[in-house]
């Protein structure tokens, strides 16, 4: 168990899928085109939204490596529906100490979704210099930035959303997180190392008939933020039961920033 429940996956793909930038899978997708086959890994694959968001537009014959350290999400990972040709292969491994053997073998482009905003910053150069050092281009999709946008606004926002982005720099399982820093940080980093960058935002847009996931995002805030201390019991409460009634009486809609980064080692490929 990760700490990321299959129904939550479930709940976001949808919206994670919607929110993909289109100028940045095409790229993807445009690296590989004319390519007999494509070998992906898969980092943190959890039940396999980014093979099931991406496999429709690469090369016929692929090969997925799905590396995850929850045995359950990655059982329905190598579980999912997948067009002819696309071949799985699951990779039970803990990233955050076997990174390296996760890159290990042919490998053509390196995947991961809502996974940067996680990891810290020495994972994070471990990553980027490790595929440097291999060539192998990777596309990193929604990674949360930090804008969180509500409305109708409620004069607790502003507290509520520092004190969310301060839970997201907590440790996640690979030390400190970079949380809404990670993809800025990955950029700097990718294009420091001699790659070619190409980025766009993927924000969630909930509107008000999304009631459930909205209901989900700010429940989850709430807690995280309790977490924190940073924000009193009751101001919490009174935010969480405002934000309720809002999105119950489908009058709420809310924003939340992404960033999908595609690093390709120039000359290499
Ligand atoms: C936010 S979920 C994203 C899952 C999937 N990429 C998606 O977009 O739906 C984060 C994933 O990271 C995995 N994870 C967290 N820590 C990990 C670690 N140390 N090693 C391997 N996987 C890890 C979790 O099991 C989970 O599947």
């Amino acid at each position: 168990m990760s700490g990321f429940s299959a129904d939550w996956l479930a709940l976001r793909e949808p919206y994670d899928l919607r929110a993909r930038s289109a100028v940045v899978r095409d790229a993807v997708v445009a690296a590989f085109a004319g390519h007999p086959s494509v070998t992906i890994v898969d980092l943190a694959c959890g039940t396999g939204a980014t093979l099931r968001a991406l496999a429709p537009h690469l090369p016929a014959r692929q090969h997925w490596r799905l590396a995850d350290n929850d045995l359950g999400l990655l059982a329905r990972a190598s579980g999912t529906e997948r067009p002819v040709g696309v071949r799985v292969t699951a990779i039970p491994l803990d990233l955050n100490r076997d990174l390296e053997a996760a890159l290990d073998g042919p490998v053509d482009l390196v995947t991961a979704s809502a996974l940067l905003d996680l990891v810290s910053a020495d994972w994070m150069e471990r990553l980027a210099v490790e595929s440097a050092v291999r060539s192998i281009p990777i596309y990193a999709a929604l990674s949360h930035d930090g804008r969180i946008e509500f409305d109708p606004a409620d004069p607790a926002d502003a507290d509520m959303v520092a004190a969310v982005n301060a839970h997201q720099r907590g440790d996640k399982g690979f030390g400190p997180a970079l949380g809404p820093a990670a993809a800025d940080a990955a950029i700097r980093r990718f294009e420091s190392l001699g790659c070619a960058v190409i980025k766009g935002t993927s924000d969630w847009v909930f509107r008000p008939g999304d009631r459930d996931i909205q209901f989900e995002l700010c429940s989850g805030w709430a807690g995280a933020v309790r977490e924190t201390g940073n924000v009193p019991l009751a101001d919490i409460v009174g935010w969480l039961t405002r934000r309720r009634d809002a999105i119950q009486a489908g009058d709420s809609s809310i924003k939340v920033g992404h960033v999908d980064v595609f690093a390709r080692p120039t000359g290499t490929r």
